[in-house]
């Protein structure tokens, strides 16, 4: 009997083929938006594996449904949105795309600071307006960005690749993270600071954690009025480190001069004011979005599949599952 994979939505050809090579039998969402519950719980019942996205949520009551599951492979290097314990405990692998999107999530973060800095949505949708009489003095005043301090918080993968990039701008590195990481301290000059001084010293400030229970609402109100007056936050990690509600306050109210978004707390919802203010850029969740990084990415949770219905171990693992 061919093994039943099921991706929960249409991703990149490049992967999809890696599975037909197999043999195995796909059950491929082709609809323009996500499975719901009831159908995801329907389709997964008789699978061996499956491809996720970061907006399916795998808990137990989905875990459950499907005893034959032997690897949930996420189409995203975040995995907050699985269950990771539970599946651990059935003896499930989970495995993530790592590595290959990391330069296209920090170019984003770094399309977002500049966007925000130099104010391009806006200046563009004045240009279009046909509001441009001609060079002024005070049009559009931004912010610079060269020789100003960025803070960026985890400093993983995309976190370092970040600050890499800021040493073309001849910034001052701070960073926040789980553990301290001397390689990049001494290759950027980057300096291990705490959060609170981060943030009262940052310029600008990146947020590159995953979403735990420790990060959850790590920037809430008090964090966010902490921050350095006219300092940007980015956010490319996930929407609930952030505590939205309050950010809008801090845009409005000050300390923040601006933000730049790509994700959001509840998403695809996002806060009514902040579609209001001049002084964000949103962005639809499009970090890894480039067809070189999609391409790589789908062919990352293809071998994964592969490789645990075959070999019995994934290659990009977020957990271990001893082999019995
Ligand atoms: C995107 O947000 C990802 O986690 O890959
Ligand atoms: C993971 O979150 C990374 O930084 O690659």
């Amino acid at each position: 009997m061919a093994y039943r994979i099921l991706i929960t939505r249409k991703i990149p050809d490049a992967g999809i083929r890696l599975l037909q090579e197999k043999g195995y039998e796909l059950e491929i969402n082709l609809r323009d938006h996500p499975l719901d519950r009831e159908t995801l719980k329907e389709k997964i019942r008789h699978c061996h594996g499956i491809i996720a996205l970061l907006s399916d949520s795998i808990d137990k009551e989905i875990i459950d449904v499907a005893p034959q599951l032997k690897i949930i492979a996420n189409y995203a290097v975040g995995y907050n949105n699985i269950d990771v314990a539970y599946a651990t405990k059935r003896g499930i692998w989970v495995s993530n795309t790592p590595d290959v999107l990391t330069a296209a999530t920090a170019d984003l973060a770094w399309a977002l600071l500049m966007a925000v800095s130099k104010r391009i949505v806006e200046a563009d949708a004045y240009v279009r307006a046909g509001k441009f009489k001609g060079w002024a003095p005070e049009l559009f005043l931004g912010h610079d960005v060269s020789g100003k301090t960025l803070g960026i918080i985890g400093a993983g993968r995309i976190g370092q690749a970040v600050g890499r990039r800021a040493r073309g701008f001849e910034m001052t590195i701070l960073y926040h993270s789980g553990s301290r990481k001397p390689e990049f301290e001494r290759q950027n000059g980057a300096q291990y600071v705490s959060l609170d001084e981060l943030l009262a010293r940052s310029d600008f400030v990146s947020l590159h954690c995953p979403l735990t229970k420790k990060t959850r609402h790590l920037l809430n109100a008090p964090r966010l009025k902490s921050m350095k007056t006219g300092s940007i936050l980015i956010n490319t990690a996930r929407g609930a480190v952030v505590d939205e509600a309050a950010l809008v306050r801090a845009l409005k109210q000050g300390p923040l001069a601006g933000a730049g978004l790509d994700v959001y707390e509840h998403e695809p919802q996002i806060h009514q004011e902040l579609l209001t203010l001049k002084n964000v850029v949103l962005l639809p969740h499009i970090g890894s979005a480039t067809v070189e990084t999609r391409n790589e990415m789908a062919r990352m949770a293809a071998r994964n599949v592969i490789s645990v219905l075959e070999s019995g171990k994934a290659i990009n693992p977020v957990n271990q599952i001893d082999s019995v």
